[in-house]
């Protein structure tokens, strides 16, 4: 009986824990606890730290484009390198600037359309664009643009040209469409008028559409040549013109107040954001080389070595804008809050004589001057009034004609000889 009851004890302590079993298992190791005032702070002020963390990330996003904006000058070699995207392009030593946000904070690249984008301003401004990253589509239907002027950017990824006439409608997904598209020198305007108002008529219309339909922002590049042979000088936004509706250059003035109209009422009537520029004459590197401007006439004229034609008395006045400034404007103005009609000009006012000397200065001293008879509806006077766009958009031109000139000379020359 004893040695049974000592076997039963025997058998309790056997069904004992396999610690109690096994003498030597090591213990089990306690979880370490933090520090008490770090148990603290993380238990009872959590709220202190979210509260730190979205401080820190605010100061860094609004901090994060100007401390970003960094000029990197990469040569290896002798040769520039385009590392983003892998293009690669060896040659002349060039700078590029990369705009690189330091917190990783990066403006979304837009999808973007400019129509007559393969003229003389829009291929300005499509470099600009392509520039700052955004995404480029030009549509063009070569008749005063040039493959020329942006086959540069044939190689970029993020660069289409789309031959097409915005006279027919078009289909295409972006944000912001720049609406060039239209000749604008006389001697283009006036080849096939009909052309030129369908153009500002139907091509606008079409652009509107498209912008309506995709939800797109649109800018209409108009023209001073809405306030005709202007009655107020210089000209301010709210003068409402003096147009002849029935003149040789109607087509282009008349085109484009209609255009101005219809951007106007898809604004008010369908809700479309839209923005307006009045350009005032502009001058650059790419200009048609014979298509009637002053300033193109009196540049290609002097490197031939032909005398400078001046149609009239020369005593007409105009205000030359370099390009760069205005596609500075047109930028502006589109990722602006205003509507506008905008201004877009150099307020520095020359008769066509001075510009005559200027050129003559530049180019060469010994050129003569020609007088021609004016062509009608030539106006008399024109200078952009820009006190909206200093006030509203913080823009005013900083090239002045001397400045400029040569930049065009340089161009000039390369194609002529
Ligand atoms: N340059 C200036 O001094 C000036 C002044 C006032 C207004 N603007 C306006 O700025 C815009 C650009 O002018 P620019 O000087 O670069 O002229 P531009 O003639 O060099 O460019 C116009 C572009 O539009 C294209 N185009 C014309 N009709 C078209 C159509 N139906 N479909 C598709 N493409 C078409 C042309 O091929 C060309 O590439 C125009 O709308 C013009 O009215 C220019």
């Amino acid at each position: 009986m004893h040695k049974q009851s000592s076997l039963n004890h025997r058998r309790d302590e056997e069904v004992q824990t396999p610690a109690d079993a096994d003498p030597y298992s090591p213990k089990a190791v306690k979880p370490k606890s933090l520090p008490k005032p770090v148990h603290y702070l993380l238990k009872e002020q959590r709220w202190l730290f979210v509260l730190v963390g979205m401080l820190i990330a605010s100061t860094l996003f609004i901090l994060g484009p100007n401390l970003a904006k960094r000029d990197i000058r990469k040569t290896i070699g002798g040769s520039e390198k385009f590392v983003s995207k892998g293009v690669e392009k060896s040659g002349v030593q060039k700078t590029i600037t990369v705009h690189r946000l330091v917190a990783g904070v990066r403006r979304q690249p837009l999808r973007i359309v400019v129509t007559g984008g393969a003229g003389f301003v829009g291929s300005h401004l499509v470099d600009r664009l392509l520039e700052r990253g955004d995404h480029v589509i030009v549509i063009d239907n070569f008749f005063t643009g040039r493959k020329e002027n942006v086959m540069h950017h044939f190689k970029n990824p993020r660069f289409e040209l789309i031959r097409h006439d915005v006279v027919e409608p078009i289909l295409l997904e972006v944000d912001q469409i720049y609406h060039l598209a239209c000749p604008a020198s006389p001697v283009h305007y006036k080849f096939n008028p009909v052309k030129t108002i369908k153009t500002n008529v139907m091509g606008t219309l079409n652009m509107l559409g498209l912008a309506k339909r995709i939800g797109a922002r649109f800018l209409l590049t108009s023209t001073s040549e809405v306030y005709g042979d202007p009655l107020q000088h210089p000209q301010t936004e709210t003068y409402w013109g003096n147009v002849n509706p029935i003149g040789v250059r109607s087509c282009y003035d008349e085109g484009k107040r209609t255009a101005e109209t219809l951007t106007m009422d898809y604004h008010r009537g369908a809700n479309v954001e839209v923005r307006i520029a009045r350009i005032f004459n502009t001058y650059g590197p790419r200009m048609c080389i014979d298509d009637g401007r002053v300033v193109s006439n009196f540049v290609a004229q002097a490197l031939r070595k032909e005398p400078l034609t001046v149609y009239g008395d020369g005593k007409q006045t105009r205000s030359f804008q370099y390009v760069s400034d205005l596609v500075e404007g047109l930028i502006r103005l589109m990722e602006s809050n205003h509507v506008g009609p905008f201004n877009l000009g150099n307020p520095g006012e020359f008769t066509m004589l001075e510009l005559a000397e200027v050129v003559k200065e530049t180019i060469d001293s010994n050129a003569k001057i020609e007088f021609k008879e004016n062509t009608a509806d030539d106006p008399h006077k024109r200078k952009p009034d820009i006190t909206k766009a200093k006030d509203l958009l913080k823009w005013e031109p900083k090239i002045s004609l001397r400045e400029g000139l040569p930049l065009m000379v340089e161009d000039f020359h390369k194609r002529i000889f």
